[in-house]
């Protein structure tokens, strides 16, 4: 596939006019060029094989479609509001939450692993005209490094990694917002499979904060067949 001529947001925070390299995806869903941008370590063939891509790019092609309803997480944090600024939204697979920030105007830069998760969504904002105010980074999390603490927002939902959450955190600017939503160790009974290291331990993620951050919100969610989740929404002092 040839390359595509397309503007991206440097780790600057500059836009900048790319040539990509070719795109190559499983088949399924799908359909329209994403933008490699953003900061990552790892190589375009180190992605390309990487198990959390395999794996999540056969779910997304397997499922019947995507549903773009905001995480309600997504819902709550934009409702504070969130000072001026961008929004990042980590783990976002087909965001809802990504395309509700920007249709609040805000700048969103969508974070994820899964190739077929960022066309859906890319498809998704060019249908709503939405698509100039969302940066895709294909990337791997616990590789990617934020350009420093400029998001209003920073939320991630349905994903957890102690280390992706540190650098998370850091990318948050004064007076911002950080709203997270994982699994809880509860969620092994009703998920026996799901590995334990994906679950928030007790406290977690508010005692991981670090001075600075008032946590606004935090509730555990019901543990239902799909596993107890716990949401937390908190915000860092202006400085
Ligand atoms: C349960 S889904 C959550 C999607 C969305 N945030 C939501 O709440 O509906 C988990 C997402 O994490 C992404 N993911 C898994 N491992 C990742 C990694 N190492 N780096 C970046 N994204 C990853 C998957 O591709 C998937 O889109």
């Amino acid at each position: 596939m040839p390359g595509t001529r397309l503007t991206v947001q440097a780790p600057d925070g500059r836009r900048l006019e790319v040539l990509t390299s070719g795109v190559t995806a499983p088949a399924g869903p799908a359909v329209l060029p994403v933008a490699w941008a953003g900061v990552r370590d790892a190589g375009d063939e180190e992605l390309a094989e990487h198990p959390d891509r395999l794996r999540w790019n056969a779910r997304y092609a397997e499922a019947s479609g995507a549903s773009f309803v905001p995480h309600p997480l997504a819902v709550r944090a934009l409702s504070v509001p969130p000072p001026d600024g961008p929004v990042a939204d980590l783990a976002c697979g087909p965001s809802g939450a990504t395309l509700l920030a920007a249709a609040a105007r805000r700048e969103v830069t969508a974070v994820d692993i899964s190739d077929v998760a960022l066309r859906l969504l890319a498809g998704e904002a060019s249908r709503r005209g939405l698509r100039d105010r969302i940066t895709l980074v294909q990337a791997d999390l616990r590789e990617w490094r934020p350009a420093g603490a400029r998001y209003a927002l920073v939320l991630c939902t349905g994903y957890w990694d102690r280390a992706v959450f540190a650098t998370a955190v850091t990318a948050v600017a004064p007076g911002g917002l950080l709203g997270w939503e994982a699994f809880t160790a509860g969620a092994l009974r009703a998920r026996p499979g799901l590995c334990p290291q994906w679950c928030l331990g007790e406290g977690e993620p508010g005692s991981l904060l670090g001075a600075g951050f008032e946590i606004l919100d935090v509730r555990d969610l019901p543990d239902s067949e799909r596993g107890a989740k716990r949401a937390m929404l908190a915000r860092l002092a202006r400085g």
